[in-house]
C-alpha cells in the first residue's frame, strides 16, 4: 500500500490499527558498464512494496537519492551530502511521527548509506531525549538491508558464489531485470570478476575500479535469478518488519 496512493481519511483509519510504515531509502549513482544509474533506490523500491503488500503496511515515497560521493566520477551518479541525507531522514520521520507513527522500517538498497542513516536515527532519538519528549509515544527506527537475510545470502552464494562483489552484483542486476526486462544489457567486462578493495573519494574509487564494478561478474544476472531473489527478500524483509512493527 503506497502512501501516495492513499487519502488522508484512508492514512487516519490505517493508523487505528498500526503506527509502522515502510520507507524504501536507495541511491542514484553508476553500476558498472550494464547496470542501471537507478539500481539501489528500484531495488529497495519493489522488495519495500512487495513486503507492504505481504504485510498489510503503508510504504513511503522512496528516497532515491542517498549518500554516493565515492561514485561522482562516473556520469549519471548524484549524491547528497551525509549532513544533507541526515536532515532529509529526519524531516521524513518527524513529519510521519506528527500524525502517529511510531515504527519506521527503512528497507535499504544501498550499503554506503548505512553509516549515515543509523546516524539520522541517533539524530532523532537524541533530539528526543534532549528535550525529553516523555508525554510522546516512543518512536523506533530499524535499518533493513535487503540483501542481509539468511535465505539471499544462501541463494546468492548458490547462484554467483564469490562473483557476487559487493558493487554492481548479479543479485542486484538481477532483480532490476527481473522488474524492467526491457532494460537488459550484457556486454564482455575485463576482467571478467571486477577487483575488490577499499575506496576514499571519487577520484580514488575510479582510479581503483575503473569500469565502476567491486567485486563482481553482472553477466552471470538473468531475470529469472531475480525472480527468485525478489520472492526470497520480501518474504525475509516481510517477517523482519511484522516483529519490529509489534516490538
Ligand atoms: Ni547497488
Amino acid at each position: 500500500m503506497q502512501l501516495q496512493l492513499q487519502t488522508w481519511t484512508a492514512v487516519e483509519d490505517y493508523l487505528k490499527r498500526s503506527t509502522g510504515i515502510i520507507v524504501p531509502i536507495g541511491s542514484t549513482e553508476q553500476h558498472g558498464p550494464t547496470g542501471l544509474i537507478g539500481t539501489d533506490a528500484l531495488t529497495a523500491e519493489m522488495i519495500a512494496r512487495g513486503v507492504g503488500e505481504a504485510a498489510g503496511a503503508l510504504v513511503a515515497p522512496t528516497i532515491s537519492v542517498g549518500m554516493a560521493q565515492h561514485h561522482l566520477a562516473f556520469p549519471g551518479s548524484v549524491t547528497l551530502r551525509p549532513t544533507t541525507l541526515i536532515a532529509v531522514v529526519r524531516d521524513q520521520v518527524q513529519s510521519l511521527a506528527r500524525h502517529g507513527f511510531t515504527r519506521f522500517f527503512f528497507v535499504n538498497g544501498h550499503g554506503g548509506n548505512v553509516a549515515t542513516v543509523t546516524a539520522a536515527f541517533s539524530e532523532i532519538y537524541a533530539e528526543r531525549s534532549l528535550e525529553r519528549l516523555s508525554n510522546q509515544p516512543p518512536i523506533k527506527c530499524s535499518l533493513r538491508n535487503w540483501w542481509d537475510g539468511p535465505g539471499i545470502k544462501e541463494l546468492s552464494r548458490e547462484l554467483y558464489g564469490a562473483s557476487e562483489g559487493s558493487h554492481a552484483t548479479p543479485s542486484e542486476v538481477a532483480l532490476t531485470w527481473y522488474k524492467y526486462p526491457e532494460t537488459m544489457k550484457q556486454m564482455p567486462m575485463e576482467p571478467r570478476v571486477a577487483p575488490t578493495g577499499g575506496f576514499a573519494d571519487a577520484e580514488d574509487y575510479r582510479r581503483a575500479f575503473p569500469d565502476g564494478r567491486i567485486g563482481s561478474d553482472p553477466n552471470l544476472a538473468t531475470p529469472e535469478h531475480g525472480k527468485r531473489i525478489y520472492e526470497t527478500a520480501v518474504r525475509e524483509v516481510a517477517a523482519d518488519y511484522t516483529r519490529f512493527a509489534k516490538a
